[in-house]
């Protein structure tokens, strides 16, 4: 059975208290509504249309950028969950499977509970995914006979004995497409809040002889977020739990509450991290690896046996091979170093390709930017950089040359060369000297005269 899902992102987000739309608060650095698409993309979805509706276009260039074969469909009024749906019925039109109905802001669904809920469409026609709720507040509760789930009551609309009940609406539901149009075309909107629920089609189904059952999933799963305080709790349970499979999967994270990752940090088995690392998106540490404290990397690749910082700053396009070695207080931003090689202390390198085993020393920089064009620097294999070197780019530096310390490399250096670029050194005997001995004599007359 092929399935298409449906993920509600239309709403304001009031209480966010926000100019940006809800689902585009971030978690582990990426949308929540990212969060949402990969969770619900674990059923391998044949379509997936976004209604959006609060600053759209917005939400449609976040939610392209993570999936550019997303279908997004434009509610212009916010009318209610079932109007919401109803606005994907063109989007949908001609598809004969499953449609899952998912809300932008419930990142966190698990693998195990959405393919229960697919499962669970063999014996029901409508399937709810529900939780026992800790406190059950202003959710919908789940009203069942048995295994059978007869209706949803809106908390507004419930009485005290519906209150009174704690299995709650998650608000994700599964069923038939064809079948999901049709019970939606019946909703109404005669109840307390005057929208259309979506959640009256579990009535509607049930008064045509339908059946409708329950998956029940752990609250934290279902978890919502409506203000900042619900999203700081949600990026905490997220970084828990992304440091938990880390650990799990064979990494050490010495100081695991220090570590600061991205929803998509891939680290593998044997590396260590020490506390205080940040990782941006898009970051993957290989088996073996060694990320020391106080380091950033974001948008990079570092390779086995590698080891990073203390303090280091690896930004977008920072390709480390093996064995690379990257030290303190240096930043390395679109370049490739290849095995073995060094920068130690101190360095900016940007826009480079460094060979194998080559040694930037301490201060070298690369000077890639003229202030309109960025210009690459090319340093060949077993190549030695002195010092303070300042590579003016466009330059290259040969296979085995050396470069002066303090030079400012503006020509490229054959293989094998020595370059150096920097004023010749003379030394005066005895100049120092004399020029101490005039200088105090001068600071003495000045002292008597005040
Ligand atoms: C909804 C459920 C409730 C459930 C709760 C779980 C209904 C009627 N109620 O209530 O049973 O316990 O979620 O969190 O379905 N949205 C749109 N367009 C709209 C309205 C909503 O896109 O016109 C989106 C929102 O952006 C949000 C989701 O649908 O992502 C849920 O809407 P929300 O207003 O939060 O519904 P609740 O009142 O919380
Ligand atoms: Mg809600």
């Amino acid at each position: 059975m092929s399935t298409a899902l449906i993920l509600l992102a239309a709403g304001k987000g009031t209480r966010m208290e926000s100019d940006l739309p809800k689902v585009l608060h971030r978690i582990g650095q990426a949308p929540m509504l990212w969060h949402a698409m990969r969770a619900g993309a674990v059923l391998a979805p044949e379509r997936m249309v976004i209604v959006a509706g609060h600053e759209a276009d917005q939400v449609r260039a976040a939610a392209l950028e993570h999936d550019p074969d997303a279908q997004l469909v434009l509610q212009a009024d916010q009318l209610g969950t079932a109007h919401a749906v109803a606005q994907a019925r063109d989007a949908l039109g001609g598809f004969d499977g499953d449609a899952v109905v998912l809300y932008g802001d419930t990142p966190f669904l698990s693998e195990t509970t959405l393919e229960a809920l697919q499962s669970a469409r063999a014996s029901h026609d409508v399937v709810v995914l529900g939780f026992e709720a800790a406190d059950p507040g202003r959710y919908g509760r789940l009203v069942t006979q048995g295994d059978t789930l007869e209706r949803i009551v809106e908390y507004k609309d419930a009485t005290t004995e519906e209150r009174a009940i704690t299995l709650c609406n998650s608000g994700v539901v599964i069923a038939a497409a064809s079948l999901l149009f049709d019970l939606i075309d019946a909703v109404g909107n005669d109840n307390a809040s005057g929208e259309y629920y979506l959640t009256d089609i579990v009535a509607i189904a049930r008064a045509r002889g339908l059946s409708a059952g329950v998956v029940r999933c752990d609250e934290a799963e279902t978890l919502g977020i409506n203000s900042r305080a619900e999203l700081a709790r949600a990026e905490a349970a997220f970084q828990a739990r992304a440091r938990a499979e880390l650990v799990e999967n064979g990494v050490s994270l010495l100081a695991p509450d220090s570590v600061h990752l991205a929803w998509d940090t891939t680290i593998g088995r044997d590396a260590e991290i020490e506390p205080n690392v940040v990782f941006g998106p898009r970051v993957t540490v290989e088996s073996g690896a060694r990320i020391r404290a106080f380091s950033h990397l974001e948008g990079c690749h570092v390779s086995r046996g590698a080891v990073i910082g203390p303090y280091a700053r690896l930004r977008p396009g920072a390709e480390l091979a093996e064995d690379v070695r990257v030290g303190n207080f240096v930043e390395i931003k679109n370049a490739a170093l290849q095995e073995g090689a060094k920068v130690n202390h101190l360095s900016y390198v940007g826009d480079a390709e460094i060979g194998a085993r080559s040694n930037l020393g301490a201060g070298t920089i690369t000077c890639n930017y003229d202030g309109v064009f960025k210009h690459r620097t090319v340093i060949g294999r077993d190549a030695f950089i002195g010092s303070n070197t300042m590579l003016v780019a466009p330059v290259s530096v040969g296979d085995g040359a050396m470069t002066a310390s303090g030079s400012v490399v503006v020509k490229d250096v054959p293989a094998g060369a020595l370059a150096v670029a920097r004023g010749r050194q003379e030394n005066k005997p005895g100049f120092a000297t004399r020029l101490f001995d005039k200088l105090k004599a001068r600071k003495k007359t000045q002292q008597e005269d005040a």
